[in-house]
C-alpha cells in the first residue's frame, strides 16, 4: 500500500451515484475505523450515527435545507451512507469510570497499580480541560480525529467521502434528539461512490507548498 497516493488521489466528493450502495463488508471495516480512532487518554468521547436508509439520510438532511447548507443536501440524501460524528456533551466522572471499566475488561490492567495510574492520569487531563473550561472543545478535538481517519480510511477502501461541516448543528440535535442523549452533532461524512457529474473528480488538488508548512529541526 502507498499511504501517499492514497493522500493525494483522495478527494472531497461534491456528488454522489444514489444508486451505489457500499457493501456490508466494507461497512463493517468503516465501523472498525471509527471504533478504533484513537483519542487523548483513550476518553473515546463519541457516539457514531450511520445513516443508511432513505428515511435515515432524509432525517439527517432536514439540517442541510436552508442557507448555503442546501449545497449539501444532495450529498447527504445521494449518499450511499451518512455518518454523523457526535461528541458527548458532557464528560462525568461516571464516564471515565465506564471507560476504565472497559479497559480492566479488555485486560489493560495488568496490576492493581497499573489500574490506579490509568485512573489517575484521565482524571489528570480531564480536570486539566474542566479548569481551562475547554472540556466541549477538548471532546470535539477527538471527534475530529475519528474524522480524519475515517476519510483516510474510506479512501483506502475506495469509498468515495465528504466532511460536511455545512449543517444546522441545532437543527440536527433537534432532528435526532441528540441533547437528550448527552450528545451533540460535531460534523458529516457522507460516504458512497461519486456520480457523473461530480465536478471535483476531475479537478487537481490544491495545496500550499511544503517548504511553507514544514519546519524541520
Ligand atoms: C472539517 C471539514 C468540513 C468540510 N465541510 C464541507 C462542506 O460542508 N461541504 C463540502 O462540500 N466540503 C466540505 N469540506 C471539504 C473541503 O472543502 C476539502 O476537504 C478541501 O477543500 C480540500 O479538498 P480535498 O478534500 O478534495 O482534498 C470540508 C472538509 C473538512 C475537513
Amino acid at each position: 500500500m502507498n499511504v501517499a497516493k492514497i493522500a493525494t488521489t483522495r478527494y472531497t466528493t461534491k456528488a454522489f451515484d444514489p444508486h451505489k450502495r457500499i457493501g456490508s463488508a466494507q461497512l463493517e471495516q468503516i465501523r472498525t475505523l471509527l471504533r478504533f480512532s484513537p483519542s487523548s487518554t483513550n476518553s473515546q468521547p463519541w457516539h457514531f450515527i450511520i445513516a443508511g436508509s432513505d428515511e435515515g439520510k432524509a432525517r439527517v438532511a432536514i439540517a442541510t435545507a436552508t442557507g448555503p447548507y442546501s449545497a449539501n443536501q444532495p450529498k447527504v440524501l445521494n449518499a450511499s451512507h451518512v455518518v454523523v460524528l457526535c461528541a458527548r456533551t458532557e464528560l462525568t466522572d461516571a464516564y471515565l469510570e465506564h471507560v476504565m471499566e472497559q479497559e480492566e475488561n479488555d485486560g489493560r490492567c495488568k496490576t492493581a497499580e497499573a489500574k490506579v495510574a490509568t485512573r489517575k492520569g484521565r482524571a489528570f487531563y480531564a480536570n486539566l480541560h474542566r479548569e481551562l473550561d475547554d472540556t466541549q472543545h477538548w471532546m470535539e478535538k477527538q471527534v475530529y480525529i475519528a474524522l480524519g481517519t475515517l476519510l483516510l480510511g474510506a479512501a483506502a477502501l475506495e469509498i468515495d467521502a465528504t466532511p460536511i461541516e455545512g449543517f444546522d448543528r441545532a437543527a440536527l440535535d433537534e432532528a435526532l434528539g441528540l441533547r437528550q442523549r448527552g450528545l451533540t452533532a460535531v460534523v458529516l461524512a457522507a460516504l458512497g461512490y461519486h456520480s457523473a457529474d461530480d465536478f471535483n473528480a476531475e479537478l487537481p488538488k490544491s495545496r500550499l507548498p511544503a517548504e511553507e508548512i514544514f519546519t524541520f529541526l
